[in-house]
């Protein structure tokens, strides 16, 4: 279902959540949150990949097509590292990501060169969210895993990367482990909400990833608070269903089935 994310974006406090599926986009929307984002990290927590770098467009068009037939609220969907050699193919991933159900794509604007991008997909109405910090995509490129904006010069390099996005027609933009003070002076000196993860309680809104946030991920992100332990609940569950079958009293034993 197409849901416009601008109509979302006047709310304040938003709550935006990466997930990939129909299941967990069901519980959140249920949950009360604003935004679901199908981001790209579903290479590293779904799929065993070692990092964003390396899902296909392809992929990321089947996930978002689970994730926007099953909920009404806004999904924001990931443009693939592999589309971004070209304006082209940018633009061709953001059509395909809408033609899939999403109300909006998010780039990943690791430089100023990199703020046409935002221009070339807005200006075929097509809302963006840029995302600056932490690129997970370009984590080389910006000397790893690391926060950004602790130094005086790189915390100005944001400040004006922001306002770029901003001119450039972004919709909105995540903030990736920015330093909190940093993202603060981003949110007010931009009209558009910012979303943050690993960037203090300074941004219009927040957002986290699914299986991190409800404890199912064993390798999230130190800097996540788990308000659940879903990977003790499932491991319980299974190891009971484990230790039924082999000690012989399999479901069929304790359910009667019907002939
Ligand atoms: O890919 C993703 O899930 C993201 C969020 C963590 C912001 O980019």
């Amino acid at each position: 279902m197409f849901t416009p994310l601008a109509k979302s974006l006047t709310k304040v406090s938003q709550v935006w959540v990466s997930t990939y599926d129909a299941l967990t986009a069901r519980i959140c929307e249920e949950a009360g949150v604003d935004v679901i984002l199908v981001g790209d990290s579903v290479a590293n927590v779904y799929l065993g990949f070692s990092s964003t770098v390396q899902i296909s467009l392809e992929a990321m068009k089947i996930f978002t097509g689970a994730v926007s037939r099953s909920v009404s609220i806004p999904v924001v969907a990931d443009i693939p590292f592999e589309s971004t050699h070209s304006l082209d193919s940018i633009k061709r991933a953001a059509v395909g990501l809408i033609k899939e159900g999403a109300s909006a794509v998010k780039l990943e604007i690791p430089s100023k060169e990199a703020v046409d991008w935002i221009m070339s997909v807005a200006e075929l109405g097509i809302e963006v969210v840029a995302h600056i910090g932490l690129t997970p995509q370009t984590f080389m490129k910006i000397g790893g895993y690391k926060k950004r904006g602790k130094e005086k010069s790189d915390a100005q390099y944001l400040i004006k990367l922001a306002k770029l996005c901003e001119n450039a027609g972004a919709s909105c933009l995540v903030l990736e482990m920015v330093k909190p003070e940093v993202a603060g002076e981003i949110t007010e000196s931009l009209s558009i909400p910012t979303i943050g993860i690993g960037s203090g309680s300074n941004t219009t809104g927040q957002v986290l990833v699914f299986a991190d946030l409800v404890g199912l991920n064993p390798d999230a992100p130190p800097f996540v608070k788990k308000f659940a332990n879903c990977y003790q609940e499932a491991l319980s569950g299974c190891k009971a269903f484990v230790e039924t079958v082999k000690e012989g009293k399999g479901e069929a034993k304790v359910t009667k089935i019907a002939d």
